[in-house]
């Protein structure tokens, strides 16, 4: 059997549980015998093309090393006669703008002397580093890498993060992690989403009084957007920004009102939703003005694509004021989409006047615009394949929404090319160039965006690298949670972002009772929070709801287990007694810390479905038939516990109630 069989029968059989930890999962992987160690000694070498951003990210995987293995390695080691553990060949420099049609693939092969990395481009080589320091594990013998044949590259050529900096402002220092998470898992696209109606998050030269007075004071200077810009480049990343309009413009208004369909007054909104006001699409000044702007921010930002956003505009001002209802009649407008259409129209002239490519979400999709604008579909699936099947290129973002708190695998699920995209022609799907998931920040803030965002990112990072039939859901969580400690090691801050926020909640007490709360409740998902209660820019983001991850990784461990009994009958036990216990624990916390008393309720939930699964678990093991009394009583209970309380569901609650109707 030929290495590529092996792989391929491997792959169709399931990883084994002591295969590779890598995410995304290379195209091609050939495992071999034995490993290469990673010591003091390691160095690195270089052969072919060279260029600064190469050293660069060497010196950065050196550091990363440094952090996981706590081996002093040095970062300029002397040469001498040693063998560079790991020699890396690249062929070429990349194009001056990093853009999709470069080559990203690349070859490694460990044996245990040496790891040679060999790629056409930098790109390819920094994709290369990624699966270099993610194959780092310690075993018996020490720090090593596995001796393997990986032949990679990736099935799409746009894998984007949209980070929404204008609902909470997000500063530079923090972005930076994301971007050295994007890396680690070999993401390529950074979609900055600059402005809305919460905040104008860029400064303009031109246009000052847009930062001035539709920020807060919290803006991006354009010499910190260089700095970024810098930082993605290094690391093989697409910057495109975003500036949403004709919607979403709120925060532009008060610095510049002749750009507002509506009178005013004008001011930065500070809560959630869709709201009024919007540009003007009737008016000449608007579009001056937007030439202008385009301009400079398209000097600013390199990459060929220019976001003009374009979702939700409800439309109401357009229909009230009696100058854009004459210019309909006068156009031959029979709706707000075609005058949408029309500013879209505009738009997307001065987008290519100043040398760029247009995309903006769904909304914008109009049969009349020119075929190279991509269209971001979020709506719904449906829009991705309607793009692609009337000539448009289009990403996917319709289920990649990670601020709707649903879990890695729903994510992991969803494939560009699945659902109404598996029935495109060969020509239409290759149209759809990836996906992009997206961070709105409503509910969170740059002291909880990295725990928001990773490990589940990865995942994603996975479903638009990986070949198609990599969808083992049970082995993406075993790879998930070793992605999430490398990224911790790459930077990410989302394992010390949870901490914190659990010693948050704790105050003067213990943590660990909080903990033991916090891991078996989930946010309230998709947009289920804004029917909960008021929010505002202003609303404190640190309660027990912004603590909790946004899948339950306990829950699902213990739905495992009781799927496994009755041979995991001793840890079923153990978890339920710790969770019936735990609210007595808890007690003086819920009486101690504001922050914690709405989950009263919570806890005791908890302890109430707990002994219902413990007394099931007695009835599994006596072989006794429960009464029904018995039984509708504890449904009873589990009913009440799964109603949403202080905006958490208790994510125990479906596991035991499988448990208790297991019983006959
Ligand atoms: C969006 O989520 N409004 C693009």
């Amino acid at each position: 059997m030929s290495k590529w069989l092996f792989f391929a029968s491997m792959l169709a059989a399931g990883w084994p549980a002591e295969a590779h930890n890598l995410m995304p999962v290379p195209a091609k992987m050939t495992p071999g015998q034995g490993r290469l160690a990673i010591d003091a000694s390691f160095r690195v070498g270089f052969e072919g093309y060279q260029e600064a951003r190469l050293k660069d990210a060497t010196a950065r995987l050196v550091r990363q090393l440094v952090r996981q293995t706590g081996i002093p390695i040095p970062l300029e080691a002397p040469g001498g006669g040693t063998p560079a553990a790991l020699l890396i060949h690249c062929g070429r420099a990349s194009d001056t703008v990093q853009n999709l049609r470069e080559d990203e693939s690349y070859r490694l092969r460990v044996t245990a002397g040496q790891t040679q990395l060999t790629a056409p481009t930098p790109l390819g080589v920094l994709r290369g580093l990624a699966t270099f320091a993610q194959l780092v594990e310690l075993d018996a013998q020490g720090f090593g890498v596995p001796t393997v044949e990986i032949v990679d590259s990736p099935r799409f050529a746009w894998r984007g993060l949209m980070i929404d900096v204008a609902r909470h402002w997000i500063p530079l220092e923090v972005l930076k992690r994301h971007l050295d998470g994007m890396a680690a898992v070999k993401l390529n696209v950074f979609h900055w989403h600059l402005s809305d109606d919460q905040g104008f998050r860029i400064e303009s030269r031109k246009f000052p009084k847009l930062q001035q007075m539709g920020s807060d004071g919290h803006y991006f200077t354009q010499q910190q957007v260089r700095e970024l810009l810098a930082y993605a480049r290094e690391r093989g990343i697409r910057v495109v920004p975003e500036f949403d309009m004709p919607g979403h413009t709120s925060a532009w208004f008060p610095g510049y009102p002749e750009l507002a369909a509506g009178p005013g007054p004008h001011e930065i909104e500070r809560s959630w939703g869709i709201f009024d006001p919007c540009m003007d699409p009737t008016r000449e000044e608007v579009y001056r003005f937007l030439d202008g702007f385009i301009g400079e921010m398209a000097a600013l930002f390199p990459d060929e694509y220019f976001h003009i956003g374009g979702d939700e505009v409800n439309g109401k001002l357009w229909d009230s004021a009696p100058r854009i209802a004459e210019f309909k009649r006068q156009h031959g407008m029979r709706s707000n989409e075609d005058l949408q259409a029309y500013f879209t129209r505009r738009v997307q002239a001065l987008v290519r006047k100043h040398g760029k490519k247009m995309i903006g979400w769904d909304e914008i999709l109009h049969p009349d615009l020119p075929k190279d604008i991509v269209v971001q579909s979020w709506r719904g699936p449906q829009g991705l394949a309607q793009a692609a099947r009337q000539g448009f290129r289009a990403i996917l973002s319709n289920g990649y929404y990670l601020d709707l708190m649903h879990s890695a695998a729903d994510h992991y699920l969803v494939d560009p090319l699945g659902g109404a995209a598996s029935e495109l022609t060969a020509e239409q799907k290759g149209r759809i160039l990836g996906g992009e998931a997206c961070m709105w920040m409503e509910y969170a803030t740059e002291r909880s965006v990295d725990a928001r965002i990773w490990p589940r990112m990865a995942a994603i990072a996975e479903r638009l690298w990986s070949p198609q039939e990599v969808r083992d859901v049970a082995d993406m969580y075993r790879r998930l949670a070793a992605v999430s400690r490398e990224l911790d090691w790459a930077g990410v801050d989302h394992q010390w972002q949870y901490e914190q926020a659990l010693e948050r909640l704790a105050g003067e007490g213990p943590v660990e009772p909080v903990r033991v709360l916090a891991e078996v409740v989930e946010p309230i998902k998709n947009y289920g929070r804004g029917q909960a209660r008021k929010y505002t820019q202003q609303t404190p983001l640190n309660r027990l709801v912004d603590t909790a991850q946004p899948a339950s990784d306990r829950a699902r461990e213990f739905s495992e287990l009781v799927e496994r009994l009755p041979a995991s009958e001793a840890d079923v036990r153990r978890w339920l007694m710790l969770w019936r216990d735990n609210d007595a624990r808890l007690q003086p916390l819920l009486r101690n810390s504001a922050l914690l008393a709405e989950a009263a309720p919570v806890s005791a939930n908890l302890a109430a479905v707990a002994v219902a699964g413990l007394e099931a678990l007695e009835y599994r093991q006596s072989g006794r038939a429960p009464s029904t009394a018995w039984r509708q009583e504890k449904l009873g209970v589990l009913d009440r516990a799964a109603a949403p309380q202080a905006e958490v569901l208790l994510s125990v609650v479906p596991p035991i109630r499988k448990l208790i109707q297991s019983i006959q």
